[in-house]
C-alpha cells in the first residue's frame, strides 16, 4: 500500500516564509535604506558577530493590530530582528530594528520579540547589544507600544550592573524610545546617519521658538560632545559594528565573571624612558596624559570612552599582564586637569561600570583641583564632583593610583586616594600633594607678611616664600612618610610596577555595608 501524501509540502510553506520574513519592508524600501548611507538590520547583525554564528528568533512572529488596515499588512518578523550570536566566540543577544518594516517602529510584538532576549540574556548572563534605527513607538498601536517600551526600560534597569548592554544608534531615535539606550552601559552613534531626541526640531520651534536641525540637536557629534549621551561615534555602520566587537572584547559576559584574558608578546617589564621626561619642569605647562596611558599598557592598545566630552579627564579601557583594566586620567592638556561638572559625572559612570564588572581601575593623577566659577558652582560642582568621590568610595575592585604631578585639596581625596580603600598608591618624584597649589598657599599664609614688605619687595618676597613651601609640602614626600603613599617610583618603570601591584592584589575581595543600595547623589 502507498503511503498516504501531505495535502501540502510543509517544507515549502517553511521555505516561502522564510524568504518573506528575509524581505523585510520590500526591495524599494531596502534600496531606500541603502541609499540613505545604512545597511539593514540582518546586514548590521551579520557583521556584528561571527561569521554564520547567528541564530534568528521569533522570525515568523506578527503584530496583532486589526484597526488602521493593518490587518492587511503584517510582514513576518514585524521589523525586530532578534536572536543570539557570538563575538570571539563568546554569546551575546542582539536585536536590531529594521526600519524598512514600518519604520522600525516598537509594536507589542516586537516589545515581546526583544523582552524575550533580555530575559534569556540575563538567565544565562551574556551582554544584550540593541541596534537602534526606528521611529519610535508603533502609532497604529497606541499604549500597547508604549507599555513595550516600558516593558523592555524595566528590563534595562533590572540588567544595569548584571549583565553588560550596549546600544547602537545608527538612525532615528526619538521621543521617549531614547530612555532605552540611555539606561543602558554604552551608546554608540553613527555619524550624520543617527539622531536621539526627546523632542524633535518642529516641536521645539512651536514651544521655545528655537530652529535647530536634526543633527544639530541630537546628532552624533552633539551627543558626543556636548550633551555626553553617546560614549562613542563611528564613521559608518561598519565602523560601529567593529567598535562594539573590540569593546565586548574588554568586558565580563556578567558581573559574576572576570574579563576575558587577552593575551600578549608585550614585555611585562617593559621600561619606558621617555616617561621620565613626560612632566615638563614648568608646573603650569600642560602635557597629553595619553601617552603615559599607551606608554605602560599592552600593545599600548587603548580604547577611550567618551573622548569627545569633558576631555579634561579621560577614561576607557585597556589591559595590563592579558586583563582588562578600566582608566581614569585628569589630562593636564585640557583645562589644566580640572574637575568639573562634566568630567565628575563622565569619570563617575565609567567607575561603576567598572566595579559593578570586576575590572580594576587604574587611576593616572594630575588635578589642581575643582574647576572655579560661578557656571559651575550654580550647575551644582558640589552635587556632580560627589558623584566621583562616591564611586570611587564605594568601588571594591582592585584600584591602584599614579599621581604624576599634582594632587592638591578636596580633588586630592576624589581621585582614587588611599583614604577611599585605594589598594596601591604610586607617586612619581615630581607628584606635588597638597592643599593648594603653592602661589594660592602663600598668598593666604603668608598674606600679612607680604602686604607688610615694601612692594617693590613684594613680588620677590612671594617667589621665595612660594619655591620654599613647594620643597616643604608640595612634593611626594609628606604622603610617603605617612603611607599615603605606598612607594614613589621611576616613571620609566610604571608599566612593571602595575603589574606587578595588580598581581599583588588580584585576589582582593572587599565589600560595602550590607544596604538595598546607597544614595549616590544624582
Ligand atoms: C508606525 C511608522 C512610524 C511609527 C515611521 N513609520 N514611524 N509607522 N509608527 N512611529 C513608517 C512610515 O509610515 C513609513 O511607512 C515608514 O515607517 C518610513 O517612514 P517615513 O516617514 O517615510 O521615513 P522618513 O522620511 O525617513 O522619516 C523617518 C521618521 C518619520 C523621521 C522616523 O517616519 C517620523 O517622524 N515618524 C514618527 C516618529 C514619531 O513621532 N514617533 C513617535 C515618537 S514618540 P511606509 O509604509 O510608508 O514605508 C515615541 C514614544 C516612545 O516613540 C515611548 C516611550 C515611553
Amino acid at each position: 500500500m502507498e503511503p498516504e501524501k501531505r495535502p501540502h509540502d510543509p517544507f515549502e510553506e517553511w521555505r516561502r516564509r522564510d524568504r518573506e520574513a528575509e524581505e523585510g519592508g520590500g526591495a524599494e524600501r531596502r534600496e531606500r535604506q541603502h541609499a540613505a548611507g545604512k545597511l539593514l538590520a540582518r546586514e548590521r547583525i551579520a557583521l556584528l558577530l561571527d561569521e554564520d554564528s547567528f541564530e534568528e528568533l521569533d522570525r515568523f512572529a506578527t503584530h496583532r493590530t486589526t484597526e488602521f488596515g493593518m490587518e492587511e499588512r503584517k510582514p513576518l518578523g514585524d521589523g525586530f530582528v532578534t536572536g543570539y550570536g557570538r563575538i570571539d566566540g563568546r554569546l551575546v543577544y542582539v536585536f536590531a530594528q529594521d526600519f524598512t518594516v514600518f519604520g522600525g517602529s516598537l509594536s507589542e510584538t516586537n516589545a515581546a520579540k526583544v523582552t524575550k532576549i533580555m530575559d534569556l540574556a540575563m538567565r544565562v548572563g551574556a551582554p544584550v547589544i540593541g541596534l537602534n534605527d526606528s521611529g519610535g513607538a508603533r502609532i497604529q498601536e497606541g499604549v500597547r507600544s508604549l507599555a513595550g517600551y516600558a516593558d523592555i526600560f524595566l528590563r534595562n534597569t533590572l540588567a544595569s550592573g548584571v549583565i553588560p548592554q550596549i546600544s547602537a544608534v545608527m538612525g532615528p531615535c526619538a521621543g521617549g524610545a531614547v530612555y532605552s539606550p540611555a539606561i543602558t552601559d554604552f551608546v554608540v552613534m553613527t555619524r550624520d546617519t543617527s539622531y536621539m531626541f526627546v523632542t524633535g526640531p518642529d516641536v521645539i520651534k512651536t514651544v521655545t521658538h528655537e530652529e535647530v536641525s536634526k543633527e544639530e540637536l541630537g546628532g552624533a557629534v552633539t551627543h558626543n560632545t556636548r550633551s555626553g549621551v553617546a560614549h562613542f561615534i563611528a564613521r559608518d555602520d561598519a565602523a560601529c559594528l567593529a567598535l562594539i566587537r573590540e569593546l565586548v572584547g574588554y568586558l565580563p559576559s556578567n558581573n559574576l565573571e572576570d574579563p576575558p584574558v587577552r593575551p600578549s608578546d608585550d614585555p611585562t617589564d617593559r621600561s619606558e624612558p621617555a616617561l621620565n621626561e613626560l612632566v615638563p619642569a614648568d608646573p603650569r605647562q600642560p602635557y597629553d596624559i595619553k601617552q603615559a596611558i599607551t606608554a605602560v599598557v599592552d600593545d599600548r592598545r587603548f580604547l577611550e570612552v567618551h573622548e569627545l566630552f569633558a576631555p579634561n579627564i579621560v577614561v576607557g579601557f585597556a589591559r595590563l599582564d592579558a586583563r582588562t583594566v578600566g582608566i581614569v586620567a585628569n589630562q593636564p592638556a585640557v583645562l589644566a586637569g580640572c574637575l568639573d561638572i562634566n568630567a565628575s559625572a563622565k569619570a563617575a559612570r565609567f567607575v561603576r561600570f567598572c566595579d559593578a564588572f570586576n575590572i580594576p581601575l587604574v587611576t593616572f593623577e594630575d588635578v589642581p583641583g575643582f574647576l572655579p566659577g560661578t557656571q559651575q558652582e550654580y550647575g551644582g560642582i558640589i552635587r556632580h564632583g560627589a558623584k566621583l568621590l562616591f564611586a570611587f568610595a564605594e568601588a571594591t575592585v582592585p584600584k591602584i593610583t599614579v599621581i604624576t604631578r599634582k594632587a592638591y585639596g578636596g580633588a586630592y581625596c576624589v581621585m582614587a586616594s588611599k583614604h577611599i580603600r585605594t589598594d596601591i598608591n604610586f607617586a612619581w618624584p615630581t607628584a606635588e600633594i597638597a592643599v593648594m597649589g603653592p602661589e594660592g598657599a602663600v598668598n593666604i599664609v603668608y598674606r600679612r607678611e607680604i602686604e607688610n614688605a615694601p612692594e617693590s619687595e613684594r613680588e620677590a618676597l612671594r617667589q621665595r616664600l612660594a619655591a620654599e613651601f613647594r620643597e616643604r609640602l608640595a612634593n611626594p614626600y609628606v604622603a610617603a612618610e605617612r603611607g599615603y603613599v605606598d612607594a614613589v617610583i621611576e616613571p620609566a618603570h610604571t608599566r612593571a610596577k602595575l603589574i606587578a601591584a595588580l598581581r599583588a592584589i588580584a585576589g582582593k575581595r572587599d565589600a560595602n555595608p550590607r544596604k538595598k543600595h546607597g544614595n549616590i547623589p544624582l
